[in-house]
């Protein structure tokens, strides 16, 4: 396993790669990674073949961090990322700095990002409006490093997935994207590198995502039911949480991601809830 810190030696390699018709599959993470991660691993390992390459990104990517997030403290452990990389068979990890995603930006040198207008405005973007922005400018970016084949994401971050493949197709990238299953705990918590902020207390109180999504699937199970009494069923779950508040609760159609007001089985349902200081999403198809 090869890791690569300079733009110009990844492009190179890619390019090599591509010359010789080896399909590219590409990971981008921020590290510090779980089994959900490897879970994009293995996909992408599984659809380019031994034959292919498979190439995983680790960087924590300043611009999709408002300054109040938890950017400083983000965990990291490259040493141990690595570790789990080559166990996977990764063919090459990449692992650029800020000055080599971002140049001449503390200078106020950089000055180019990509938007999307429709998708990306609800649910995290109302939240988090800048996050978006920095999210598709590091993906387009790394799109353009490692000249996949294919990108696999996870579905966790539902509305991530759906804004990088309207992206993809709005701006002509040339790679297919991916979509791989949430990986949870036995007990049902969504696998984050986020789960580390919580302690013993805390952790326990962080099954509310998953308890919400569970009681909002019973309640929609005989029939279809106003988003504004499933608003109510989750507040009900998320409140008997002493540390836990509720960003937000969307139920959407799971490709438009426009607001549904009946909901039924079928109906995509995002949450974003804080347990303390840390803020966990996790969403489901009903
Ligand atoms: O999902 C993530 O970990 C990040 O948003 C990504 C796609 C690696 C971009 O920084």
């Amino acid at each position: 396993m090869r890791v690569l810190r300079s733009i110009a030696a990844m492009q190179r390699l890619a390019q090599d790669w591509r010359r010789d018709s080896a399909r590219i599959g590409f990971v981008p993470t921020m590290g510090y990674l779980h089994a959900g991660h490897l879970s994009l691993v293995r996909e992408a390992r599984r659809r380019v073949g031994r034959a292919g390459k498979v190439v995983v990104s680790i960087y924590v990517n300043p611009t999709q961090f408002a300054p109040t997030e938890d950017l400083s403290r983000y965990p990291r452990d490259l040493k141990r990322d690595l570790a789990l990389c080559r166990k996977e068979g990764v063919d090459v990890v990449f692992v650029p700095n800020d000055a080599t995603m971002y140049p001449g930006k503390a200078e106020g040198k950089y000055s180019t990002y990509v938007v999307e207008e429709t998708l990306a405005v609800r649910m995290e973007g109302a939240s988090r409006p800048t996050h978006f922005r920095g999210v598709t400018t590091i993906v387009a970016k790394l799109f353009n490093i490692v000249l996949p084949d294919l990108a696999v994401f996870g579905a966790k971050d539902w509305q991530q997935a759906a804004v990088i493949k309207r992206m993809v197709a709005d701006l002509n990238f040339p790679l297919r994207i991916v979509v791989v299953p949430i990986v949870r705990e036995a007990d049902g918590l969504a696998l984050s590198s986020r789960n580390r902020y919580l302690t013993g207390r805390r952790r326990a109180q962080a099954l509310v995502l998953s308890r919400a999504i569970a009681q909002v699937r019973r309640v929609v199970r005989p029939a279809p039911v106003s988003a504004g009494r499933l608003r109510r069923v989750v507040q009900r779950v998320i409140a008997a949480a002493p540390d836990a508040r509720l960003d937000y609760v969307a139920f959407f159609d799971p490709e438009t991601l426009l607001p549904q007001t009946r909901v039924g089985r079928g109906t995509q349902m995002a949450l974003a809830v804080f347990i303390g200081r840390t803020r966990l999403i996790d969403n489901a198809r009903l």
